[in-house]
């Protein structure tokens, strides 16, 4: 595996359409559907597929983490954001092809997928033929080596098969969520889902290493709620679960 050199997560880079209403830790499932009334600025991570969209930081940190693992041309997004009326037509569609129990595994209700807040992507190895909604993405080879890679640049595996209980949701080897970083870096070390990640800021704040040796602090207040004064850069994202998660980095010396 080509190791990624990139510095991928400047201040600067923050996702931050908190004005829109949610954030890159919006929790978005069964029992947090969204809520609606709100815009998200969206860009293509790969121009040779031009209609398939992304919320833009995470468009751009998709194509970065492509590139450093030499994934161009052989990683290809297969869906990413989706509005209510296509989330429905394919939930209406995979109803009547596949049935329900396949459908309720494999597609979100609409209104609670979080397609359609365009903070996800479904890839797929590079193929003659590929399903949409179960898309090959292997462990193994160039997909491997992306799904390694892919916290460093702010991405998650969101549906793994060790927490379908969690998400309510089965295994998705190729659903994979943006939430940035650090929040990446520390559900992976510690082996949370977005669910148990956003439990767990609720009793603690957490702290990250960043390799460029500054320190992130992690902290989750209730939405309303008065936060205290930032250091430095500051992130707020609406966890669409009445809180807000609120990251601070190091200032610069
Ligand atoms: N396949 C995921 C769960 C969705 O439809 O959002
Ligand atoms: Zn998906």
């Amino acid at each position: 595996m080509k190791t990624p050199t990139t510095i991928v997560y400047q201040p600067r880079d923050l996702a931050d359409f908190s004005a829109a209403g949610i954030g890159p830790l919006a929790l978005v499932n069964r029992q947090h559907p969204l809520q609606g009334g709100f815009t998200i600025p969206l860009a293509p991570p790969d121009e040779a597929f031009p209609e398939i969209l992304m919320e833009q930081q995470a468009a751009k940190m998709l194509a970065a983490c492509i590139r450093a693992v030499g994934g161009a041309g052989r990683i290809v997004p297969v869906s990413g954001w989706r509005s209510r009326r296509e989330q429905q037509a394919i939930w209406d569609d995979t109803l009547a092809k596949q049935g329900e129990a396949f459908t309720r595994s494999y597609v979100a209700l609409p209104g609670c997928s979080e397609h359609e807040t365009g903070l996800a992507i479904d890839l797929a190895e590079a193929a003659d033929e590929i399903d949409f909604i179960r898309p090959a993405f292997p462990y193994d080879g160039v997909c491997g080596a992306f799904r390694r890679a892919a916290a460093r640049y702010g991405f998650v595996e969101r549906y793994r098969a060790d927490k379908t209980a969690q998400t309510g949701i089965a295994a998705e080897p190729w659903h994979f969520r943006y939430v940035g970083v650090p929040h990446a870096l520390l559900m992976e070390q510690r082996g949370l889902c977005l669910e148990e990640y956003l439990d767990l800021l609720a009793e603690q704040p957490l702290t990250c290493r960043l390799e460029n040796g500054r320190l992130a602090r992690v902290a989750r207040f209730a939405a309303g709620q008065a936060l205290p004064p930032a250091q430095g850069p500051r992130q707020v994202s609406a966890d669409n679960a009445g809180g807000v998660i609120v990251t601070d980095w190091e200032a610069a010396v």
